[in-house]
């Protein structure tokens, strides 16, 4: 068996379906005098690599008027040019070139022909779907097509030249960053990148510093950084980071992908991650890993500075997750007292070390020879560091999932010389 049948094999037991470069049934061409039409899937959001025309064709002296009841796309603040996800309107067939608009975001426009052909062009990206629109249209008789001037072909408002990120990477090592870094991120930012390799390749990737927004409860909702195997839109997701949570990740094939993206508030100094390529016997040897629709949940952890706090495990007080990492990390100019008004976690009473699921509390970084306590259990001791900085990582495994833990901290003091 070849290598290519045995990956195949090894997709088809998995029950992984490649769904890369599927064409998508979208757009259309009408000739009635009133209509409507949908972006794909709506009002569920419309698929990933979206590309759909819709022509209206009207005939004599009849001009298009076309809405926009509801439109919800992608969109940035900083991207007037809608780089991302768009619907653009053109007054005649494409390939005249007379843009009316190209919009995203939620805008409600109305537009007229000036002659008997509309054209709707939508297309999106491999990330962040959203809602998309649903538009309508009704031919308006005129007395004459003559009567409106023709627009000259318009080209698209440039986008801002101040935030450029992403690529694609094809060398066999190397290395990227946040938009800016050192310097503080932009707002509203979202890059891609996608690392190929060729032949028994696979993808190395690690994050020597991260310090992005931090959202603990919920999934990293504000700014991230989301690792894909393979592009984006496979949806193979390894891991998604926030707050000063790290990760080593490879591929199982020869594309990684990384995707960052920031909210409209709270920027930080961002991330660095490095790359680099890894000889391999055979792709086939590394199984592929299951799309991932939703990763709520296995993603938490936060960088804390307010001289007290209070955090969680996943969920809680709801059962964490399986095979959860958090990391958060607790930082001021003082002594931290730490401690746990509740503690539930997975354990044995064979097993003093904490095996299974734990909380290890680290003076300083997280490092054994920094390790203060690893707790399982019901253990609710409170701990102080003896350095500014304290690192609470909790690990769950593949079985056995408990409600959790409360933690409770505040800055007691300050350090010593
Ligand atoms: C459109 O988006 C803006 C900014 O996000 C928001 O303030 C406004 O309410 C939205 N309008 C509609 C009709 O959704
Ligand atoms: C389109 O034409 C109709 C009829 O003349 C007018 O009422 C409407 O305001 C026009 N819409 C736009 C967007 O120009
Ligand atoms: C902790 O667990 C032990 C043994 O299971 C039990 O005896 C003890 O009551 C528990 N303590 C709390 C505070 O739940």
């Amino acid at each position: 068996m070849g290598i290519r049948a045995a990956a195949f094999t090894l997709c088809s037991l998995l029950g992984v379906t490649i769904t890369h470069g599927a064409p998508l049934q979208c757009g259309g061409a009408f000739t009635e005098s009133k209509g409507e039409f949908f972006s794909p899937n709506y009002p569920d959001a419309y698929p990933n690599n979206a590309d759909c025309i819709w022509t209206i064709q009207s005939t004599g002296n009849r001009i298009i008027e076309l809405t926009f009841p509801f439109m919800q796309v992608e969109y940035r603040n900083w991207d007037a040019h809608c780089k991302f996800d768009a619907i653009s309107v053109y007054d005649g067939a494409m390939s005249d070139n007379r843009l009316l608009r190209r919009m995203c975001g939620n805008e409600t426009q109305s537009f007229n022909s000036t002659r008997n052909e509309l054209t709707v062009h939508f297309t999106s990206d491999s990330t962040f779907p959203d809602k998309g629109f649903h538009a309508k249209w009704s031919f308006i008789d005129v007395p004459s097509l003559s009567e409106y001037p023709v627009t000259d072909a318009v080209t698209p408002t440039k986008e801002p030249t101040d935030i450029k990120c992403g690529g694609e990477l094809t060398e066999p090592q190397g290395e990227f960053s946040s938009p800016r870094y050192p310097k503080h991120y932009p707002n509203n930012a979202k890059c891609i990148w996608t690392i190929q390799s060729t032949g028994n390749r696979i993808i190395a990737l690690t994050f020597p510093f991260m310090e992005l927004e931090a959202d603990w409860r919920k999934d990293c909702r504000f700014d991230s950084v989301s690792v894909y195997d393979g592009p984006a839109s496979d949806k193979r997701l390894l891991g998604r980071l926030c707050g000063t949570q790290t990760g080593n990740y490879h591929s199982t094939r020869n594309e990684l992908t990384v995707v960052f993206s920031s909210d409209s508030s709270t920027t930080l100094t961002g991330f660095k991650a490095e790359y680099s390529f890894i000889d391999v016997p055979s792709l086939s040897e590394y199984p592929t890993i299951a799309p991932t629709e939703d990763p709520t949940g296995t993603n938490c952890g936060a960088l804390l500075v307010e001289p007290r706090g209070e955090f969680f495990s996943p969920n809680y007080p709801n059962d964490y997750p399986k095979n959860a990492r958090c990391t958060w990390t607790i930082r001021g100019n003082h002594i931290i007292e730490l401690t746990f008004p509740f503690m539930d976690l997975e354990h044995r009473n064979w097993d003093p070390r904490c095996s299974f699921d734990s909380v290890s509390v680290y003076d300083g970084p997280l490092s054994s020879d920094h390790l203060l306590a690893r707790l399982c259990g019901n253990q609710t001791l409170s701990i102080k560091s003896t350095k500014n900085d304290m690192t609470v990582l909790f690990v769950s495994d593949s079985t056995f999932s408990k409600k959790g833990f409360h933690a409770e901290y505040s800055f007691i003091g300050a350090l010593e010389n």
